[in-house]
């Protein structure tokens, strides 16, 4: 098929009226062509996926690669020009089965089981954030009296951090997560966030411990310097997505009173609610990025080899052939087979912690303050679109 319409100018990210949509150009894209050719910022001429399926076959197709000399960014970023050597152990960035070798142990870390373990302490976290909140009563902002605290406190319990060092641990990722950053400020964020890892590692060597860094320190498959980046991408990873999730759920939530009083009504509809606020709202909204590692044809269009590709994992999650009505948030659909986590060898390692997060925040809301809702006008809620994760700057709520 030749490629005759003019390609799309980078990534639309601006959303429409509705925050929860994802920017109107993307649902466009997808009736009209599901594979697109797109300029990335840094001027390359790739590939933007939209259709559900399309972007379902190409997350797990062989001929895709997840190599980080090849990636480029669909949104500009502050350290994007800054191409450097992958540090050891960035395993997000390679293909198998160098990418096999890191995931495996990580894979058997994060099982169903181990998993459901955690699921009392997750409870203890959420009770005390929202007992905080009921006691210095409303208006309060959500993200910084429950989403932030929650998804902190998750985030350095899993890697062992210390209880006396979180709140420097937290305010170190929150600095780095920043998205007006500047290269230098984003660069030095790394490196902060970097040493107090390589601290941790070091404490654990000397005194092992059972979570996650420790369980591997003791492993001893890896070096220190592998290990503190597995334990950046974990924080990156798993940090900022569950935080904003939380929120923007909340949000969703909120400005849908009948769905939020019928979870209210029926916390047994948590594990349903989780599932469709995931798909309705894809915090992950720059998706999911790959290149060709070799010449290969799909659907008609020839991919020649280093063509970048961005795979909308928000417009899928919008497409008709997904699911009835995919732009009505309905917590009481049968199970939809949405791909926020993604999908294929690099699908999230942490997405049943993730769930079981979200079902005991989402239920102890509805549960202890049933008579939530917005302090503001929904209008007035600020989004982050430009970012990478999707997201609220604060959410003023009152019960
Ligand atoms: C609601 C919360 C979360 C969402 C929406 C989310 C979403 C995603 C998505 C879409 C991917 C695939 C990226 C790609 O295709 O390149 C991914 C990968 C990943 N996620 Fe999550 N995630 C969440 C929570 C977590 C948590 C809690 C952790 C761990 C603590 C985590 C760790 C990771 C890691 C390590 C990868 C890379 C896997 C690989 O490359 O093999 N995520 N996540």
């Amino acid at each position: 098929m030749s490629e005759t319409v003019r390609p799309v100018d980078g990534l639309p990210m601006t959303r429409g009226t509705c925050p929860f949509d994802p920017a109107p150009e993307l649902a466009e894209l997808r009736e009209e062509q599901p594979v697109a050719r797109m300029v990335f910022p840094d001027g390359h001429l790739g590939w933007l996926i939209t259709g559900y399926d399309e972007v379902r076959r190409l997350l797990a197709a062989r001929g895709m690669s997840s190599r980080g000399d090849l990636l480029r960014t669909p949104i500009p970023l502050p350290m994007a020009g800054n191409r450097t050597e992958l540090a050891p152990g960035m395993f997000t960035a390679m293909d198998p089965p160098e990418h096999t070798h890191y995931r495996r142990r990580l894979t058997a870390w994060f099982s169903a089981r181990r998993t459901r373990t955690m699921e009392p302490r997750l409870t203890e976290h959420v009770d005390l954030y929202l007992g905080r909140m009921i006691e210095e009563g409303g208006p309060t902002d959500l993200v910084a009296a429950f989403a932030e605290p929650v998804a902190g406190l998750v985030i350095c319990e899993l890697l062992g951090v210390p209880a006396d060092r979180r709140d420097v641990f937290v305010k170190g990722i929150k600095a780095l997560l920043t998205v007006h950053s500047s290269a230098e400020e984003a660069i030095a964020g790394w490196q902060n966030v970097g040493g107090q890892l390589m601290e941790l590692i070091r404490a654990k060597r000397e005194e092992p411990t059972d979570d996650l860094l420790g369980t591997l320190v003791s492993d001893g498959a890896f070096s220190d310097e592998e290990l503190a980046t597995i334990g950046s991408v974990l924080l990156v990873g798993g940090y900022d997505t569950s935080k904003n999730m939380i929120a923007l759920g909340t949000f969703a939530l909120l400005a849908h009173p009948d769905q939020y009083a019928a979870l209210a009504a029926d916390p047994g509809l948590g594990a349903g609610a989780v599932e469709e606020l995931l798909r309705y709202v894809t915090v992950m909204h720059a998706g999911s990025i790959r290149a060709a590692g070799a010449d290969m044809d799909f659907d008609g269009h020839h991919f020649t080899e280093g063509d970048a590709v961005s795979l909308s994992l928000a417009a899928a999650n919008r497409d008709p052939s997904l699911c009835e009505d995919p732009d009505r948030l309905d917590i009481t659909r049968p199970p939809v087979a949405h791909l926020s986590f993604g999908y294929g060898i690099h699908q999230c390692v942490g997405q049943q912690l993730a769930r079981l997060e979200l079902r005991i925040a989402f239920e102890g809301l509805a549960r202890r303050l049933p008579g939530l809702r917005l302090a503001i006008p929904e209008d007035q809620v600020r989004t982050n679109p430009e970012s990478i994760i999707y997201g609220v700057h604060e959410l003023p709520v009152t019960w």
